[in-house]
């Protein structure tokens, strides 16, 4: 298929979202034929806000992360960051997953320090010398810099991930269910470590998570993605409703809006057993 092709200025008077996921489809060709991934998916992210995207285990939420990131082209549609068109790798988005990948060989501190060393030398510029060590004060990890990966526990492995995917001031910060693999205590310590670290300096993200507690207490937005091929199927806005610490997550009203959410995700699921 022939590309569109777009100018910026063309395209800046549509969008100035941070995150513009526009009208997007992809199909991966396996060996057994054509897999629809994403069908007409649209997300727009504006600056600052943190959306929480939810839906069926394989409906092609990893699939969005990397088209976001530039790592893969959509067959039909655009995926615009600050307005410019996403057409390869992007180093100014930050990715951090549920598996935290450290290299045992680099200390704690030159694990974080990594993306500095691919980014462009202008963006390396414009990052201060001290900034993985502030990041990882911040996290909590202060003094662990010297560390090896092997001395960390799961959620500290985790918090240096997200210092990881920060360190260059990305633009956008997109998280792959992050803290999937955590127990529930250190998960909820995590939460509230995101919260400082957006006090701190916000940021524009977008997090897959399968927890919908996750989702409401760290997103301004809620997405439920419908089964593969995944598309809008209900979006929550959550900017009326503070949470601030985990008890707000049990109250009346944090118990709606999670039943809510429940029923869209398992009317997601119960299409997406009906068509296997
Ligand atoms: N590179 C690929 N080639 C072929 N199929 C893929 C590829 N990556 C993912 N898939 C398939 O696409 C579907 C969506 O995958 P994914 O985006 O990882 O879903 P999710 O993150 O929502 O669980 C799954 O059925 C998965 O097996
Ligand atoms: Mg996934």
């Amino acid at each position: 298929m022939c590309c569109k092709l777009f100018t910026v200025t063309e395209h800046q008077t549509i969008t100035t979202s941070q995150i513009h996921v526009d009208r997007v489809t992809h199909t991966y060709e396996t060996e057994t034929g054509a897999l629809p991934v994403l069908n007409d998916l649209t997300i727009k992210i504006e600056e600052n806000r943190f959306t929480a995207v939810v839906g069926p285990s394989g409906c092609g939420k990893s699939t969005l992360t990397r088209l976001i990131a530039g790592l893969l082209i959509p067959d039909e549609g655009e995926v615009w960051l600050k307005g410019e068109h996403v057409s390869s790798p992007r180093s100014s988005v930050g990715m951090a997953f549920q598996n935290p990948v450290l290299l045992e060989w680099r200390s704690v501190l030159k694990n974080i320090n990594l993306p500095l060393e691919i980014i462009p030398a202008e963006a390396r510029a414009q990052v201060p010398s001290n900034r993985g060590q502030e990041l990882l004060e911040l996290v909590g990890l202060a003094g662990f810099g010297d560390k090896r990966p092997s001395e960390l526990s799961g959620g500290m492995k985790q918090r240096a991930s997200l210092c990881r995917a920060l360190v260059h001031n990305p633009e956008v910060l997109i998280l792959d269910e992050p803290f999937a693999a955590l127990d529930a205590f250190t998960r909820e310590d995590l939460w509230l470590t995101m919260l400082r670290l957006r006090d701190q300096e916000p940021f524009t993200g977008l997090l897959i998570t399968h927890d919908l507690r996750e989702a409401i207490f760290l997103a301004d937005e809620v997405i439920v993605l419908s089964a593969r091929p995944a598309t809008n199927q209900y979006s929550l806005d959550l900017s009326d409703f503070k949470i601030r610490t985990l008890d707000d997550l049990y109250t009346n009203e944090a118990m709606d809006i999670l039943n809510v959410l429940r029923g869209q995700i398992q009317q997601a699921s119960e299409i997406s057993l009906a068509e296997r």
